[in-house]
């Protein structure tokens, strides 16, 4: 291994480089390849190891005790805000066992399975109302797939669940582009990230405590009610993680199905005979599906901090360092998937850990297949024509892998 010659930093977790070319894929690929549990230091900030193979990914994810979430939430280039981070909010993805499954426990049966396949008729009908008005009359069309879709079918499906009225639902948007946007001046609200932050959820708070104050008085059958009046250990949930759980789904429900629907369709785009393959069998789209979430891996990275010194792979990591757990390079690990820069609709297995996995898989993991499975379904079927029709415009971000912009020409046969 030649330590000089390795990527640096911002190669491999700066947002400028995800913003301005995407994800960075050959420089993680030499780390697969030469540097798979390797130290960076982070300019102003505090360092971390990279973790970018696959198996490492899951031994550490597994093992909750070991490797906390509480400590530091994900590594952001700024190298803050660790402090900031833990009082901005405290949610199921900064909790650690036990306390963790308790609060999980508290919104898991809306996300199960079941629960889930009886949204599907609206997520359906959502779903073609938004392409009904992007088909027209069936004549070739341009538009931003991305403000005419994807936003608009993970917004309303989410706020539905949630109980957020329509005219609030600009608010939502705002909110979460926001936060997850803090570092891309295009949503920053001030010069610094953490002000962005703080404003959105200052509204967010103010809007969710009078939100859930109305459903304790009149419960309906929506996850505020169920959330605003559920307990924790025989108790009512504290203000201040209520309100952090509303923060996580919003943000969580939409900067990323959001992103794998605008990422997915990206891919059938540069992959015509992909696209063909799924048009010719649409019974293709769930496994096309699954291979849309490893081949956009939305969620760039999170952190664990192990609380004992542990050894992986030759390197001695200690107690209190950062792990920083590489979605997109172990999803291309290609001691696990057979050529794993192919994009390909009937991958089969595809064990990707697009959804992360162990204690804090994604509790939204259920609905957001429905949702790619109803866009995708009605692309292998209806979508005669598509192509860019201009540069796709990605977010500014080391934790998200979000697509602002796509505009796109396409022909598709009204329902
Ligand atoms: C393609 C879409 C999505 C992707 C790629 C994604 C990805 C992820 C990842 C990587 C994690 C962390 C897992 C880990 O640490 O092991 C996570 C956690 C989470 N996700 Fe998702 N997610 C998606 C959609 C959603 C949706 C639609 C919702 C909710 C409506 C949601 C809610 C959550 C929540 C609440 C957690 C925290 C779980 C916990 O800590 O126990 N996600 N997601």
């Amino acid at each position: 291994m030649n330590e000089r010659t390795l990527p640096g930093t911002l190669d491999v977790i700066g947002p400028d480089t995800f913003a301005r070319h995407g994800y960075p894929h050959a420089a993680w690929k030499r780390l697969r390849e030469e540097a798979p549990v390797h130290w960076f230091d982070l300019p102003g900030g505090v360092g971390f190891w990279a973790i970018v193979k696959r198996d490492d990914v899951v031994w550490i994810s597994k093992q909750p005790e070991r490797f906390l979430n509480a400590p530091r939430l994900a590594i952001f280039e700024e190298g803050a805000p660790v402090e900031g981070e833990r009082t901005l909010a405290r949610h199921l993805l900064n909790m650690d066992p036990p306390e963790h499954a308790e609060f999980r426990k508290a919104a898991s049966h809306w996300f199960t399975p079941r629960a889930i396949e009886r949204r599907q008729p609206e997520i359906e009908r959502i779903t073609r109302d938004l392409l009904a008005e992007m088909a027209g009359d069936g004549s070739e069309r341009t538009g931003d797939f991305v403000a005419d879709l994807a936003a608009p079918l993970t917004l309303h499906v989410l706020a539905d669940m949630l109980g957020v009225p329509r005219a609030d639902w600009r608010l939502m948007f705002r909110w979460t582009n926001q936060i997850a946007g803090a570092s891309d001046a295009e949503y920053q609200t001030g010069d610094d990230p953490i002000n962005s932050v703080e404003d959105a959820r200052h509204g967010l708070f103010a809007y969710f405590t009078d939100l859930a104050a109305e459903r304790r008085k009149q419960p309906r059958d929506d996850m505020v009610s169920v959330l605003a009046n559920a307990t924790v250990s025989g108790a009512p949930m504290p203000a201040f993680e209520l309100l952090s759980y509303f923060l996580l789904l919003v943000v969580a429900g939409n900067e990323t199905t959001r992103n794998a629907a605008s990422g997915g369709l990206l891919a059938l785009i540069e992959h015509p005979g992909e696209l063909r393959k799924l048009r010719a069998t649409p019974a293709l789209v769930p496994s096309a599906v699954e291979e849309i979430v490893r081949w956009t891996s939305p969620v760039i990275q999170f952190c664990r901090t192990p609380v004992e010194d542990v050894e992986l792979r030759g390197q001695r990591i200690r107690r209190g360092d950062s792990l920083c757990l590489l979605y997109p390079s172990a999803n291309r690990d290609a001691d696990v998937f057979a050529d794993p820069d192919a994009f390909r609709v009937d991958r089969r297995p595809n064990p990707h850990v697009g959804f992360g996995i162990g204690e804090h898989f994604c509790l939204g993991a259920n609905l957001a297949r429905l949702e790619l499975r109803a866009i995708f379904a009605e692309v292998a079927t209806r979508l005669d024509s598509v192509s860019l029709a201009g540069p796709v415009e990605r977010m500014r971000s080391s934790f998200l892998g979000g697509v602002k912009r796509m505009p796109i020409r396409y022909r598709l046969r009204p329902a």
